[in-house]
């Protein structure tokens, strides 16, 4: 059975919608969920992966070393960055540049995650 934690990221097995889990159910039915795997390497990681930079007053994160397309049926969605357990988004729409700026403090633990419509979820 599927098991969510927070921020799982899941897909409707009917409709294809994509659903972020705010916070987990104890009991939730999830047989029509699929819970949807970071990848962090393989086939399309070029244009996926994210790259984090720190910068004079934060973090700047890039969608692949390869620019990723910013097009009206495949572009990124969403990119995340996970600052000691701290979770800051910045949502993109086609024909923005994929990439995403927050101005944090310096973390410890620091993670990026984004969201291609086409390719899925992938994290650094
Ligand atoms: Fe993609």
């Amino acid at each position: 059975m599927a098991k969510f934690d927070y921020y799982s990221v899941v897909q409707c097995k009917n409709s294809g919608n994509i659903i972020e889990v705010l916070c987990p159910g104890k009991d939730a039915d999830v047989s029509q969920l699929n819970v949807i795997e970071a990848k962090t390497s393989g086939e399309g990681e070029p244009k996926h992966k994210p790259i984090i930079t720190r910068v004079d007053d934060g973090y700047n994160v890039k969608v692949g070393e390869v620019e990723h397309p910013m097009d009206e049926d495949h572009y990124i969605a969403v990119i995340e960055l996970i600052a000691d357990g701290q979770i800051h988004k910045q949502y993109l729409k086609p024909g923005d540049k994929p990439e995403a700026t927050f101005k944090i403090p310096e973390a410890d633990d620091v993670v990026a995650r984004e969201f291609c419509t086409i390719h899925g979820l992938w994290q650094s």
